[in-house]
C-alpha cells in the first residue's frame, strides 16, 4: 500500500493595514532608512493597531479566508494547530480562540512555541497526524503580533519585526507530492541570546520587570546572526544532498525572513540563484511564525504541482531546520 502523506492543499495569509516604514522608525529611535536597508533589508513592516486585538485576530482572519478559498466548512476540520510566540494570553491557547472565532467545533486545537521555526515544527506535527490515517483535514497557522513584545526605544531590535498570520490546509494524498522530509534541531543554550526576560513562571510580571523593560525581545544580534547563517545553510544543503536535489532542480527556497544577508548567504551556500528564493522581507520584516507561509501565499500562483521546495528556518531557542516538500497543486487554478 502506498504511504499516506500530508499535502498543503490551500493557503491564505492576512496582514494588518498599518505600514510602519523606516522613516517613521527614524522618528522613534536613532536610525536611518539607509542603515536598515544595508544591514537588514527591511523597508516597512505591518503593525496591528486596535484595542483588544492580538494574534488570534490575525490567525482567525487567515483561517476564515482559507476556509472560503478551499470551500471547506468549519465542521470538516479535525485539528487546528497554531504556532506563535505572542499568544493572546498565556492560557488558554490562541488556537482555541481562533477555533471559536471561525466556528470550528468538531476538532481539537493547541499552540506550539518554537519561535521562528514554529511554522515548520508545527507543519511536521500536522503531517504526522495526517500520516496516522485518522485525520483528514488539519489547519496549521503561524500568527504573531511581534509589535506586542518589541521595544520601540531599542534601535537594535525594533526595525526587525512585524505582525502577520498565515494558514495552510493539510490533507492526505497518495500521490508523489506533499511533505517529503524534515530535519530539525534545537540548542537550548541559545536561550541566553534571544529571549523575553520576564512574564513567565521564572520572572512573573512585577512593577520592577516592567520598569526594566523586561517584557520585550532581548537579542544578542551578532551571535544570533552567526548561528542563523551557518545552521540554516547547513540544514538546507543537507536536505538537498540527502534527496539528491541539484540546484537547478529546486523550484524554490522559502527561507525564514529575518535578515536579507542571512537569506543571501543561505542561497549562496546552496548554489541557487536569487530568482529561486522567495523574499518579501522588504515589505513585512520578520513576522516570526508567519514568514514562511506568508511567502508561499504570495507566490501561490507561481507554484506548480510537483515543484521541489525547501523551507528553512532559524530562531529563538535556538531552533532550526529544513523541510522538503513537493507542491501539490497548480497555484494558478
Ligand atoms: O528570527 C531569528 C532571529 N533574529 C535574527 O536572525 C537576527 C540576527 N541578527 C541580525 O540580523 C543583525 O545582527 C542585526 C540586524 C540585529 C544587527 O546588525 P549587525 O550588523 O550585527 O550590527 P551590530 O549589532 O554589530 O551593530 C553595528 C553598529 C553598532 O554601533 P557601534 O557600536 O559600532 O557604534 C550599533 O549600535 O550599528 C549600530 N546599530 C544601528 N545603527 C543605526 C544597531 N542598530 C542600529 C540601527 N540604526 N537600527
Amino acid at each position: 500500500m502506498k504511504k499516506i502523506r500530508a499535502a498543503i492543499t490551500g493557503i491564505n495569509g492576512w496582514v494588518p493595514e498599518y505600514r510602519l516604514n523606516n522613516d517613521e522608525l527614524a522618528t522613534m529611535v536613532d536610525t536611518t532608512d539607509e542603515w536598515i536597508m544595508q544591514r537588514i533589508g527591511i523597508k516597512e513592516r505591518r503593525i496591528l493597531k486596535g484595542e483588544g486585538l492580538g494574534s488570534s485576530h490575525m490567525g482567525a482572519n487567515a483561517v476564515k479566508g482559507l476556509l472560503e478559498k478551499t470551500g471547506t466548512s468549519p465542521d470538516e476540520i479535525d485539528l487546528l494547530i497554531n504556532a506563535t510566540v505572542t499568544p493572546d494570553m498565556l492560557f488558554p491557547a490562541t488556537a482555541n480562540i481562533i477555533s471559536d472565532k471561525v466556528g470550528i467545533k468538531n476538532a481539537f486545537s493547541f499552540d506550539i512555541n518554537a519561535a521562528c521555526s514554529g511554522f515548520l515544527f508545527t507543519l511536521e506535527v500536522g503531517n504526522k497526524f495526517i500520516e496516522s490515517g485518522q485525520y483528514k483535514k488539519v489547519i496549521i497557522i503561524g500568527s504573531d503580533k511581534m509589535s506586542a513584545i518589541t521595544d520601540y526605544t531599542d534601535r537594535t531590535t525594533c526595525p526587525l519585526f512585524g505582525d502577520a498570520a498565515a494558514a495552510v490546509l493539510l490533507e492526505p494524498t497518495n500521490e508523489d507530492v506533499g511533505i517529503i522530509d524534515h530535519m530539525f534541531r534545537v540548542d537550548g543554550l541559545g536561550r541566553h541570546h534571544l529571549f523575553q526576560k520576564a512574564g513567565g513562571s521564572v520572572r512573573p510580571p512585577t512593577h520592577e520587570t516592567i520598569d526594566a523593560r523586561e517584557h520585550f525581545i532581548h537579542q544578542d544580534g551578532k551571535t544570533v546572526f552567526k548561528f542563523a547563517v551557518s545552521n540554516m545553510a547547513d540544514y538546507s544543503v543537507k536536505m538537498m544532498t540527502k534527496h539528491n536535489i541539484k540546484p537547478e532542480e529546486l523550484a524554490w527556497l522559502v527561507p525564514h525572513q529575518a535578515n536579507m544577508r542571512i537569506i543571501e548567504a543561505t542561497a549562496k551556500r546552496m548554489g541557487i540563484k536569487k530568482e529561486q528564493v522567495m523574499i518579501n522581507i522588504q515589505r513585512y520584516g520578520n513576522t516570526t511564525t508567519a514568514t514562511i507561509p506568508l511567502c508561499l501565499w504570495e507566490w501561490e500562483n507561481k507554484l506548480n504541482k510537483g515543484d521541489n521546495i525547501i523551507l528553512a528556518a532559524f530562531g529563538g531557542g535556538f531552533t532550526w531546520g529544513s523541510m522538503y516538500i513537493k507542491w501539490a497543486y497548480n497555484g494558478k487554478s
